[in-house]
């Protein structure tokens, strides 16, 4: 079952989540426990991780405890390369935060390695003990993550063929859709439902009809976001503009 909540705004979604991230990272912290993130990229999230950024420097709240593991990365692309999501990662999040260097893993789009290097990243993510709270948005091919149709509900972290709609979309961060590359290594659709709990962001009409899709059509590798209605804790954080063909 997906829960839906709506927010006036992007800003209130994002304090919203903010706060719930920054109460859990105390609760679990008080009794010795580190938390772990599961994070996106995208412009959906950046309201939320300035947000974070806030109550770090205003509220003086501590990301010490935090063990990050980010969603994907593009195939190719290196951390100085512009567009990874490394970088992005870094200018948007972690260079603001105090969160150790050692406790933030990204897949690596520079690995020759692609099939034991997604299987090393499975391994950390339960080393870790599992993520705690995974964030979120939505693709308009209904991809989570990177996880194109058609992906299974227990595809694993692996390399995966971008959907030219999302080579088009992305291509506005990169100036030209030929600069856009055609491959990333994505956390599974499987790995995205194990975590604890998963608070999914999504505003704006151009999502309007792939958020209808993920919470009424049946489950099924065409629309991947779907499979998030079999996740006992799962939340569609919108605003009006999005929720509006619900
Ligand atoms: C990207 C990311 C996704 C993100 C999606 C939506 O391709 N890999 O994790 O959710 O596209 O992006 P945006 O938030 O910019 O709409």
């Amino acid at each position: 079952m997906i829960a839906t909540r709506l927010h006036p705004d992007k800003q209130s979604a994002a304090q919203a989540i903010a706060r719930e991230i920054a109460e859990l990272i105390e609760l679990r912290s008080k009794s010795g426990k580190s938390t772990v993130l599961g994070l996106a990229t995208g412009s959906t999230p950046l309201p939320l991780y300035a947000e974070l950024i806030r109550l770090h420097r205003e509220e003086k709240r501590s990301f010490r405890s935090v063990i990050t593991f980010n969603l994907d990365e593009y195939e190719g692309l290196g951390p100085t390369h512009p567009q990874s999501y490394r970088r992005f990662m870094e200018e948007h999040l972690f260079r603001h935060l105090d969160i150790p260097a050692a406790n933030i893993h990204i897949p690596d789009g520079l690995s020759k390695q692609t099939e034991r290097n997604c299987a090393d990243y499975e391994a950390s993510i339960r080393a870790a003990g599992g993520i705690d709270l995974q964030v979120l948005g939505i693709g308009r091919t209904g991809h989570i993550g990177f996880n194109e149709p058609p992906s299974a509900a227990d595809s694993r972290t692996r390399r995966v063929q971008l959907d030219e709609v999302t080579r088009r979309d992305n291509s506005v961060f990169f100036g030209d859709v030929t600069e856009v590359p055609h491959g990333a290594l994505t956390m599974g659709v499987g790995t995205i439902l194990e975590a604890r709990r998963i608070e999914l962001l999504a505003f704006g009409e151009a999502k309007a009809d792939i958020i209808r899709r993920a919470i009424q059509e049946a489950p099924s590798p065409g629309c991947p976001a779907t499979w998030l209605q079999r996740h006992a804790a799962c939340t569609f954080h919108l605003d009006a503009a999005a929720a509006k063909s619900l």
